[in-house]
């Protein structure tokens, strides 16, 4: 033994507030810096933070391309994000450089779909207008006709993609007496919880539209003014994907004219939104939350963990639990 200390692998953190065990263990291993702005860091801060690291591990809003990964420098092996989307990262950059990715499928689907159905309920049944009614004293005046809903059992479901966040929402759909459906443009099969209908079916024929689909160059705007069109003017539209599949222009004024009876959106195009005179703030019809799909203390521990759980296993010349599909994922590939 020379006695000189063995350099620990370094880890950048992108947030300070990440929940669980999972950082603290990483920083038990491993030469761990995190962030500790008071906002999140800018790109060009992550990208100092990322200087020299073997692994970054980042939130989905971090946007991961070709600059981040030069920036971090040769040595990086793996970036691991406490997110199932990954419409932040440039695949192709890592996978030219040889950077494992990884992303956190299989912990928040339950999660995530507990929200769908909770905006479905909301906006069918006008849960957040009829409570705003009661805030501003107008619970004594009310006449019977008041917030009236549309029921949600005995309701069509449609499912725009059918991974696991859509399957979880049908099993829970199915509890609540609905019917379901599902459009994926590969996975043509039925099975005992929903049957596949070709698009154009599914929007024409569903009371509740629900979008499940990633964000990709093929699905930015897919649900546009000509796909509101289609929708019945009683059906709701529900997004606990990503904003950008939807054309919030067109949502607006669709509901605006009646052509739509109401929508939940879990996640908006530019969030995060923070202006209070922002139109589909003021929309009664629209529910809108911030972006609170996976957020619960056990999911969101979850995904740090699963995230932590992905940087060991590449530091230690394993392969990565969940890596991305079409990244690299066999240790050592660079
Ligand atoms: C995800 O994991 O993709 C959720 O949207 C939370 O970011």
């Amino acid at each position: 033994m020379n006695g000189t200390p063995a350099i620990r692998p370094r880890v950048a953190v992108s947030r300070s507030e990440l929940p669980g065990g999972g950082v603290a263990r990483l920083a038990s291993r491993y030469d761990v810096t995190v962030w500790e702005g008071a906002a999140p860091p800018t790109p060009a801060q992550l990208a100092e933070l990322a200087r020299d690291c073997e692994a970054l591990l980042l939130i989905g809003s971090d946007r991961v391309g070709a600059e981040l990964l030069d920036a971090a420098g040769p040595r990086l092996r793996v970036v691991a994000l406490a997110s199932m989307g990954y419409d932040s990262v440039d695949v192709a950059a890592a996978s030219e450089r040889g950077v494992v990715v990884t992303h956190t499928p299989d912990v928040l689907a339950d999660t995530t779909a507990d929200v769908a159905i909770a905006l479905i309920l909301m906006a069918r049944r006008r849960l957040v207008d009829s409570m705003d009614a009661m805030r501003r004293g107008e619970w004594g005046s009310l006449p019977m006709n008041a917030f009236l809903g549309l029921d949600v059992h005995g309701a069509t479901l449609g499912l725009i993609g059918y991974g696991q966040i859509a399957r979880a929402l049908a099993r829970r759909a199915v509890g609540f007496g609905m019917r379901v459906q599902h459009h994926h443009p590969r996975r043509k099969e039925d099975d005992e919880l929903s049957r596949w209908v070709p698009f154009e079916e599914l929007l024409s024929t569903s009371d509740v539209v629900s979008v499940h689909t990633p964000l990709t160059p093929e699905t930015v705007g897919m649900i546009g003014a000509a796909e509101l069109a289609r929708m019945k003017p009683t059906a709701t539209l529900v997004n606990t994907a990503r904003g950008g599949i939807v054309d919030e222009d067109a949502l607006l004024s669709a509901l605006r004219r009646g052509e739509l009876h109401s929508a939940g959106l879990d996640v908006m195009v530019d969030e995060p939104r923070v202006d209070p005179a922002d139109p589909l703030f003021a929309e009664p019809r629209l529910v809108v939350l911030p972006h609170v799909g996976s957020a619960t203390v056990q999911t969101r521990a979850a995904m740090v963990e699963l995230a932590a759980r992905n940087i060991e296993a590449v530091l230690s010349g394993e392969s990565a639990p969940t890596p991305l599909p079409g990244t690299a994922h066999r240790p050592g590939a660079r």
